[in-house]
């Protein structure tokens, strides 16, 4: 059952596994990464991801736009351990990535909550994977759902609360094990334009106040402006990078205030000019 597989994916995301290790330069790094998957028809094979290379620094954000189907989620799935590189090496905190790490956290658009646990019991569950005794779980949870702004809400059940809420949970129960790196495909895409922004607001801040790193899949121009210290930009599919942005604006903790500078505007600007967004020839 699809359920049960996304929620066995996500559990076995937090087992551990064995990987090669490297020095430690960047959080995550994609080294000439190609990744080809077999065609609907015949023999032939489709390369979804050709020949990219990024590195991300420890402690920044950076997020990544591309139009539908170049394959964003391809690469991220490859760095949280999910697909492997069919060419190519992808390294997370210096050590190569052979399957599912403890060090990466995948937070997806759908929260897959479990609907029989309560809000704390789900923000638990990747601890609970890990051993860690009841009582130091909940307290744990508790911290997180205050930081959260769900407080009052642990013994509440997910379709108690509404989307912007369960996303909460879910950026909870990302933190609840404590990655170093965040990978993150399209969080707050489900959600109204002002929750987006408060949830963005508060991940920005868990992100500078932890020095977490972070890579982001998003549609939303701005938001990749807001959230980041470097936006990479692919082509459509076979997907490679064809432009990196840095974002040198003040208050990437803060992308509220970041918002209104209207330095915003040019950067947005650009990215629309590399999407091709409002011509003919743009696909996303
Ligand atoms: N497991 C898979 N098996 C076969 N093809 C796949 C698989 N995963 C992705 N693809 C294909 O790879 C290409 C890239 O898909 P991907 O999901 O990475 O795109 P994306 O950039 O995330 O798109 P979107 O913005 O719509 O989410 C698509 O053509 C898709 O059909
Ligand atoms: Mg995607």
């Amino acid at each position: 059952m699809l359920w049960f597989n996304k929620i066995e994916d996500h559990a076995s995301a937090l087992a551990p596994l064995a990987s090669a290790a490297r020095s430690v330069e960047c959080a995550v790094e994609f080294r000439h990464v190609t990744r080809r998957f077999p065609a609907r028809h015949g023999n032939a094979q489709m390369t979804a991801v050709q020949d990219v290379s990024v590195a991300i620094r420890k402690g920044e954000v950076a997020s990544l736009i591309g139009p539908s189907g170049c394959g964003k989620s391809t690469l991220l799935n490859m760095g949280a351990g999910l697909y492997m590189p069919t060419e190519g090496e992808v390294f997370v905190g210096g050590r190569r990535v052979t399957g599912p790490s403890h060090d990466v956290a995948f937070m997806l658009q759908k929260d897959l909550l479990m609907p029989w646990r309560t809000i704390a019991e789900n923000v638990e569950l990747g601890i609970q994977i890990r051993g860690v005794p009841r009582g130091e779980r909940r307290a744990k949870s508790a911290i997180l759902l205050e930081r959260c702004h769900l407080k009052g809400f642990e013994s509440h059940y997910p379709h108690q609360l509404s989307g912007g809420m369960r996303q909460r949970a879910a950026l909870a129960r990302t933190l609840a094990v404590e990655p170093d790196v965040l990978l993150m495909d399209e969080p707050f895409s489900a959600l109204d334009a002002q929750t987006k922004m408060v949830l963005q607001q508060d991940l920005a801040q868990m992100l500078a106040t932890e020095a977490k790193t972070a890579l982001l899949i998003t549609h939303d121009l701005a938001e990749a402006v807001a959230l980041s210290d470097r936006v990479f930009v692919m082509s459509e599919r076979p997907g490679t990078i064809i432009e990196e942005i840095l974002i040198d604006l003040p208050m990437r903790d803060n992308p509220l205030e970041r918002r209104k500078l209207s330095a915003m505007n040019g950067y947005i600007a650009r990215l629309m000019d590399l999407l091709k967004v409002g011509r003919e020839d743009h696909l996303g």
